[in-house]
């Protein structure tokens, strides 16, 4: 029999939001002109409100999370460097080795339970010797925050502030994934810039929990913006009269960034219901933003079908474990209806 189910739960990803109609009439309303031109009004605010939020001197419009990573590092490296991110870093493992292909770096990682931030020593231990004939010079370090596969978690500021001066003097700089960085100043309650102040340049995604359709920004020193600028137009990142986006990102920072923290309450009922079912393994102590990882007894697939099958959708994170994320189009309530749905199909001992 199949089950008739009123609403898909979709807890992919904070990026299946569709625009609020606030959002939709922000957009509408946008003042344009030609970005390649510089003559978007609307994008120069928008650019100018980031900068100053996340305390960088300028800002970057892109048209994605991954584009924003890439121009970062190929603004901060040369062909032929090598880049330290986590082991489970999306840049590592999502972002189709752009920066390897595009950029011609080397990616080399570290195992850094720790939110993905290493450890001074943990950095002493990857340093090069100076062998410009046998070693490629590691230029640059990838941190996340909040980090994604790692659950959502969020390293301290103190550890981040740490990896940051310890990177500086062995002469990397750092760039900081903060696809979510706004989570995790909303989780640790401290300003974006504080958060930001630990890396030299910063990807701040639109298109998350602030629910644009669209959209990410890099931010750093205003000397890298001009090689970030060369690099997002050469991988044809240069938009139009794309202030009709840039209007959705300066509705989102006042509308939806001070809400944050209710998609994770959201996150820490749905994982205490899913920490009932048997099927499931998830420590509800461990969720600190809008990401959920739970170990699951049977294949990840069979987990996810079983779930579409009652209109829960959800991801694999590996062949045991499943991510469900939380956003503004679920509701605190329907996180237990989420979990009323799994407990019906996920088998469990
Ligand atoms: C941590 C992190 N960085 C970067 C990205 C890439 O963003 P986009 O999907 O906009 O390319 C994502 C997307 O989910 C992400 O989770």
């Amino acid at each position: 029999m199949v089950a008739v189910v009123e609403k898909i739960i979709d807890l992919r990803s904070d990026t299946v939001t569709r625009p609020s109609a606030g959002m939709r009439q922000a957009m509408a309303a946008a003042e344009v002109g030609d970005d390649v031109f510089g003559e978007d009004p609307t994008v120069r605010a928008l650019e100018e409100a980031i900068a100053n939020l996340l305390g960088k001197e300028s800002a970057l419009l892109c048209p994605s999370g991954t584009m924003s990573n890439l121009i970062a590092i190929a603004a901060l490296t040369e062909r032929g460097d090598e880049v330290l991110v986590d082991a489970e870093a999306h840049i590592l493992h999502y972002e189709l080795a752009g920066s390897a292909v595009v950029a011609g770096v080397q990616l080399r990682n570290f195992d850094a339970p720790n939110a993905g931030c290493p450890s001074p020593s943990q950095l002493d231990s990857l340093r090069r010797l100076a062998d410009p004939t046998h070693e490629p010079a590691c230029t640059l370090l990838c941190l996340e925050q909040t980090h994604n596969r790692r659950g959502g978690s969020v390293a301290p500021l103190v550890d981040l502030k740490a990896a940051l001066h310890h990177a500086h003097s062995m002469g990397l700089m750092v760039h900081l994934d903060g696809a979510r960085l706004a989570n995790a100043a909303a989780y640790l309650e401290l300003g974006l810039s504080e958060l930001a102040g630990c890396a030299d340049t910063v990807n701040f995604s639109l298109s998350k929990g602030l629910g644009c359709p669209a959209g990410s920004v890099w931010v750093g020193p205003s000397s890298v913006r001009q090689r970030a600028h060369i690099w997002r137009k050469r991988l044809g990142g240069g938009m139009r009269q794309v202030g009709v986006l840039a209007a959705a990102g300066l509705w989102a920072l006042e509308h939806q960034l001070p809400h944050l923290n209710e998609d994770h309450e959201k996150a820490r009922r749905l994982a205490d219901g899913l920490a009932e079912i048997p099927g499931f393994s998830v420590d509800p102590a461990t969720i600190q933003t809008n990401i959920v990882l739970m170990e699951t007894e049977s294949p990840a697939d069979f987990v996810l079908a079983a779930a579409e099958s009652v209109g829960v959708k959800m991801v694999a994170f590996g062949r045991h474990t499943v991510r469900a994320v939380t956003h503004l189009d679920v509701t605190a309530e329907e996180m237990d209806e989420a979990v009323a749905r799994l407990r019906g199909v996920v088998p469990g001992k």
